[in-house]
Order: structure tokens, then sequence, then C-alpha cells
């Protein structure tokens, strides 16, 4: 057996011992448990002693870290080696928010200058943008951006948008993501072709719904402005020629490579929208973040190493507990999509059951995210997180201060946060029910029928992010923890997590399916699939 294997099967073991006991008293039993489970990193602080580990069962879990190379595997990465072996490529998102003037190198090429080079293009470009110097084909200065991509050329920019948005921002930022013609002509609507810019976001620019979406706008831009209306095209893309080829003026392309996987994209040129509606300065104080904690990963000791244990706490629901999904509740609406970029960031990065070298993967691999913005979802789904038949580990995600608003709800959302953590993992005894009850004149009987559905058995875990302020550094810092966070996981799993394969079939059977929808000739399909092409045939 390898070190690694056997230290899997310790944790295995480990986790069992979890089963039998409550996390709330293992606050008696371990006294410093709550210091020892917590860590105080770049822009955050992280609480995980509300998770089922023991400290004991927390040090089998550092364990199987090491086992696992952990350390070895993030100089890998950061070293610019082709950790996705699959496509041969690094995977170098931490180049992206390096200091000016860093070393990076992918595959032993250097990329920082390049990388420099290209954060200063974007600068310049907002600041003419945002001072009017640019300005649209009948001389207007720009009022709006339709940011164009899907994917992570679309949720990353998305989130960073909704989180830092101006109240009254001197340029809308507005996206369309989705083929669905709703989402343009919603994302279109009562714009000005002549003060538009149109940022058309695709690594390859051959994503079907991207393109599609591009030339509905090339045409909108076109009616208003002629040929002229080009000129209000910009684009971000590994495949500069394609985006030229597509229209797009050749000094308003914007490059990154291929080592900069979609979802790990937001830092790159794809943040363009973003660097344009909320100036060169908050994107680079959002990279800043980011770096802040990529250091913080490189250099904390593993036992208070933040995206370290974060990925461990999940390991031990995962494959410790067998708890096959996880929810993520932001208390902070400006972080709403939070769940939505986590359900790519870690459900393509490592939804996958084969390693790295082509064997089944032994154990479970990651679980399905899903969430929205607290208090919201306590009036949707938290009935079933704190009763339902399933355990499901949570991350609360919470801002100590509001950037706007009044004051006192921002209080109330606080006490909901941390009320929740509190009551799924105490929960309510029948016996407190019971009592309360028969206070109440209820009669025994009844009391009979009413205790167990009012009881909570609690235990129910969950991790505490705390931001103090929803600021552009905080937001770059919570994002690579995610990513950092999702890369250890992919490690222990011996997993490829830069790659997406997964994707492929339905990208292409699509394709085969879109030329029968448009009077194509018919391709053998099963009976269920055969009659909903005929039915919704041109
Ligand atoms: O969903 C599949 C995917 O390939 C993602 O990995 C990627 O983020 C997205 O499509 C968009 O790809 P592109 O940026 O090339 O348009």
């Amino acid at each position: 057996m390898t070190d690694l294997a056997a230290a899997w099967t310790q944790l295995e073991a480990a986790a069992q011992a979890a089963r039998a006991r409550r996390i709330a008293d293992l606050f008696k039993t371990e006294p410093d448990r709550l210091d020892r489970l917590s860590v105080e990193a770049p822009e955050l602080l992280l609480d995980l002693s509300k998770q089922p580990w023991s400290l004991a069962e927390a040090k089998i879990a550092l364990a199987l870290a090491r086992a696992g190379g952990i350390e070895a595997a993030r100089e890998r990465q950061f070293a610019g080696e082709a950790v996705n072996p699959s496509e041969d490529r690094a995977a170098l998102h931490m180049a992206l928010r390096a200091p000016k003037g860093a070393a990076f190198q992918a595959k032993g090429q250097p990329v920082s200058a390049e990388i420099d080079a290209t954060r200063e293009g974007m600068a310049a470009l907002a600041a003419a943008v945002r001072s009017g110097e640019k300005r649209g084909a009948t001389g207007q200065a720009f009022k709006a951006i339709v940011h164009i991509g899907i994917g992570g050329s679309d949720f990353g920019p998305r989130l960073v948008w909704e989180a830092l948005r101006p109240l009254s921002p001197q340029i809308e930022l507005r996206f369309a993501a989705n083929v669905d013609p709703a989402d343009m002509a919603l994302a279109l609507d009562g714009l000005d072709p002549a003060s538009t810019l149109v940022v058309v976001v695709s690594k390859t620019f051959t994503t079907q719904e991207t393109i599609a979406n591009a030339l509905v706008a090339r045409a909108w831009l076109r009616a208003a402005l002629g040929q002229a209306g080009d000129a209000h095209l910009l684009a971000v893309s590994a495949a500069p020629d394609v985006a030229q080829a597509f229209g797009v003026p050749a000094d308003q392309i914007f490059g990154f490579r291929d080592w900069v996987g979609g979802r790990y994209s937001v830092w790159s040129a794809v943040g363009l929208s973003c660097v344009i509606a909320l100036g060169a300065e908050a994107f680079e104080a959002f990279l800043a973040g980011g770096r802040a904690m990529d250091d913080h990963f490189r250099a904390a000791p593993l036992e208070a190493n933040a995206p370290v244990l974060l990925a461990l706490a999940h390991i031990f629901n995962r494959d410790g507990l067998g708890r096959p999904t996880r929810a993520v509740v932001p208390y902070a609406q400006r972080l709403r999509l939070l769940p939505n970029f986590l359900q790519q960031l870690e459900m393509e990065s490592n939804g996958k059951q084969v390693d790295i070298h082509g064997r089944p993967v032994a154990r479970a691999t990651a679980a399905a995210v899903f969430g929205d913005a607290g208090t919201n979802v306590q009036h949707a789904f938290f009935q079933l997180m704190h009763q339902g038949a399933d355990i499901i580990p949570l991350d609360i995600i919470a801002v100590a201060e509001a950037a706007e608003g009044e004051p006192s709800n921002q209080t109330k959302l606080l006490a909901n946060a941390i009320a929740q953590a509190e009551a799924l993992m105490v929960g309510k005894p029948e016996s407190e029910v019971r009592a309360e009850l028969a206070g109440q004149g209820m009669d025994a009987a009844a009391i009979d029928v009413l205790a167990p559905q009012k009881t909570f058995h609690g235990d129910r875990p969950s991790s505490f992010i705390l931001l103090q302020r929803l600021t552009p550094g905080a937001l770059g810092a919570l994002i690579a923890l995610y990513e950092h966070k999702t890369f250890v996981e992919g490690a222990l799993w011996e997993i490829n997590s830069f790659d997406q394969w997964g994707v492929e079939l339905g990208k292409t059977l699509a394709t085969r399916i879109l030329g029968e929808l448009e009077g194509g000739p018919r391709g053998a399909h099963d009976p269920s699939t055969e009659r909903l092409v005929s039915r919704l045939k041109a």
C-alpha cells in the first residue's frame, strides 16, 4: 500500500468515529478547538471548528495532505509545470495577479512581461473610455458595456461586477451568456449602440453560444452605425486571429494564453469589462487580494493554511462521511453569484472519476455545490438543511461591515448568518420541545405527534468565512481561497483539475441536432430523442 493509500484508509476510518459523536460536544472535550481550527488568512477569518472532525482527526487529514505531496504539487503548479497533462498545459493563473515585474514561467517560457503589458493596455483603455478620450463612431462617450461570454468567460466577471459595482455606475455593465435569444434581447434592450461597447470574451472564440450572441451584437451595432459599428467591438481571446477575422479591430483584442483555464481566468484580460467599468485601480486591488492568498497558500504551514484546511474539511465530509452535496451561502447580497461561480470552479475542475493516470478514482470526488444568498435561502432550502434526510455541509460567507444601505439591516443579516450555523450544529432536542409544548398546555398524545416534527437533531456541519468588508482585495482573496482549495482536493484525488472532457459530448450532439432542426439530414437517435427532434424541427 502506498503512503497515500494508507493515509486515505486512516482518514476514512477516523471519520467513522465522527458518526458516533456530536460536533457540539467536541467544544467541551477540546478547549483549544476554536483556536486550532480557525485561521486568520489574508482578508478573511476561516472558522472550521463547526466541522465534524476532532482535533486528532484533523491531524489525520493533514497527514493525508502530506502523504499526497500537497506542498510539492503546489510548487510544481507555481513553477509552471504541466499540471494539466491531458492538454500538456501549465495552470498558472497566479501569474496573472503577480506583482508587476514578476518572473513566472509556463513550461519554461517566461510569461510575466506579456502579462504586465496586457494589464497596462487594459488600464490605458479603461482610462481612455472613462475619461471620454475614447469615443464611439458618432463621437459619443461610452455609457454601457455588453459583456458576451459563457462559463469561465462569464461567471468571474459577473461575480466581480455584482460584488463591486458602484450604486450609480458611470458605465453600466450588462452580461449575456445564454444562447437563449432572450438573454441578448434583455442585455441590449434600451441601450444606444452609439454609446455602447461590446466585449466578446471567449478563450477559443469558437463557443457556439458566444459566437451566436456576438453575431447578434455585431448586427445590432452595424444596423445603427454601419461598418463603423465594428469599432465598438472589443475581444478577449487566446485565439486573437479568429477574433480579428470576426471583425474586431486588431488593437482592441486582448490576449491570454492557453495556460489560463476558463474557470481560472477572471484575473486575465477576461476581466476587461470590469477593468473598464470599475476602473483599473479597483481591478489591481482585486488582483492584489488574490496574490495575498497565493502568498499565504505557499508560505503558511499546512495546519494554518486556509485553502488546505478548507479542502480537508470538504474531503472529510465527502470521502470520510459520504456526503455528496455541499451548500454555499453568502450572507451578502453582493456575493449571491458566488455559488454559481463555485459550481464551475469545483464541479468542472473536480467532477471526475478517472485519475490523472487514466485509472478509476478509488473514492468520491467533487460534491454537487448549490446555494444562493442568505437570508433568502432560509425561506427556500433551509428546511431541508435543518431537518432533511441528508446532512449537507454548508459554507457560510459573511461580511462584517456593509458598504451601503441601512446599518441595522446589516446587523440582522449577520445575526442570521451566525444563528443558522449555531442552529445547524446545536439543534433542538426532543426533550426540550416536549417541555415547551407541555408548558403551553398541550396534551400528551398531541405532544407525541408534534414533538418529533419540531425536533432538530442538529450536528450539521458548517465552515464560516468572515470578511471585514467586501473590498476588491477581499473578493480577490476569497476567490483565490476557493481556487487553491479546489487544487488541493484535485491533487489528493489524483485527478486533473484543469481539463473538462465531460463537456464535449453534449456540444457535439447539440451541433448534430442543430443540423437536423435546421432541416439537414436526420441521424439515428433513441425514440425519445427522435420524437423531440421531430416535434421541434423547423
Ligand atoms: O463549459 C465548457 C467550457 O469549455 C468552459 O471550460 C469554458 O469556461 C467555457 O466553455 C467557455 O469557453 P470559451 O471561453 O472558449 O468560450
